[in-house]
């Protein structure tokens, strides 16, 4: 069943960018940068940028981001941190993919300009594109929801510039908008005007949603950012009119299943509410989130899907399928 799975050629919705960087590479940007490492042993490094087990909740989840954010290290590092993740897209028979990306969070550490992130990651996926002239990449900007000024301290952009640069960069593979980070505390009527520009300017909507947060969360993304697509989202059965609203307006779920245990969005795989969410009709996808971080590929997560929960070959072909629909930059 795995070869039959990793041939199926696939689309990933949710995957981030900072979490899909293979650790050899942390070590050898690092490395090259004189950037010091608790370890340049591509071996030992993945055991701190990837979770060997399920965490309190999403705030423990992003921590081995903050190792990571050590390659963001100039524009070259990121083309090839793009390149590369088209590059392990294309290993996996992932064919489309929209690699998600925070700008901001990618130019802090660094005090890069935020066109040197954008530009750095069109130029990786252009150079892939040649490549692997089969698998096509596409941008989704994604806003860090609870880094600001205020939280960090230092000047910041705000979500409207955010928005502003996701479409500047539209002509150039950005297809959507995104908020992620911690949820809590951090709720989608916050982000109302920068999701209003870029909806009216046709791009895709999607929000972190449901998963380190209830319900209402998923509704608020729906109901005041317009989102057709929501980021896990796993909550949502804990509210069956949430669950007719997710179902009755066709907004699927970007589930990430592993992803979603790790972080606690779910208590442990059998709780996982995939079958549940797929048998009452609500739109699904299936995604890897951060391969890196959550150490798995999306032929994994289909696996999983397969062996855990009963889909059979057929409704895996119709998962794959809604991928195809849901996506928001297939030409
Ligand atoms: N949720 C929120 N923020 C994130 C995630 C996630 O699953 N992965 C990377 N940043
Ligand atoms: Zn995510």
């Amino acid at each position: 069943m795995h070869d039959h799975l990793l041939s199926l050629p696939k689309s990933d919705l949710h995957r981030h960018l900072e979490g899909a960087v293979r650790p050899a590479t942390i070590a050898d940007i690092c490395r090259d940068r004189g950037v010091p490492l608790p370890t340049y042993d591509p071996d030992e490094l993945a055991k701190i940028v990837q979770l060997s087990g399920q965490v309190a909740d999403l705030g423990e989840f992003l921590i081995p981001f903050r190792t990571i954010k050590m390659c963001f290290t100039d524009r070259e590092a990121i083309a090839r941190i793009a390149f590369e993740a088209v590059e392990d897209a294309h290993l996996d028979n992932v064919s489309y993919v929209e690699l998600r990306f925070s700008p901001e969070f990618m130019a802090f550490y660094y005090k890069l300009a935020l066109t040197d992130v954008m530009d750095g990651i069109v130029e990786g996926i252009e150079t892939a594109a040649r490549r692997y002239p089969g698998t096509t990449a596409k941008m989704i900007v994604s806003i860090s929801r609870d880094l600001s000024e205020e939280t960090m301290r230092m000047p910041w952009p705000t979500p409207i510039e955010l928005a502003r640069l996701a479409l500047d960069y539209a002509d150039r593979g950005v297809v959507g908008l995104d908020i992620a980070g911690r949820e809590r505390g951090y709720p989608p009527e916050l982000f109302i005007d920068p999701f209003r520009i870029c909806r009216e300017a046709g791009l895709g909507i999607t929000a972190h949603a449901g998963e380190d947060a209830g319900p209402e969360s998923v509704r608020g993304a729906i109901e005041s950012l317009g989102a057709t697509r929501i980021g896990h989202g796993v909550r949502v059965v804990r509210d069956p009119e949430v669950v007719a609203l997710v179902r009755d307006r066709g907004v699927y779920l970007e589930l990430c299943p592993t992803s979603n245990v790790l972080t606690r969005a779910v208590e442990s795989l059998e709780s996982h509410p995939v079958r549940y969410l797929y048998d009452a009709g609500v739109p699904i996808t299936i995604n890897t989130d951060d391969p890196t971080v959550c150490n798995v590929t999306l032929t994994h997560e289909y696996e999983l899907l397969m062996e855990r929960f009963g889909f059979t070959p057929g409704e895996i072909g119709g998962l794959v399928a809604a991928s195809e629909v849901a996506a928001f930059g297939r030409d």
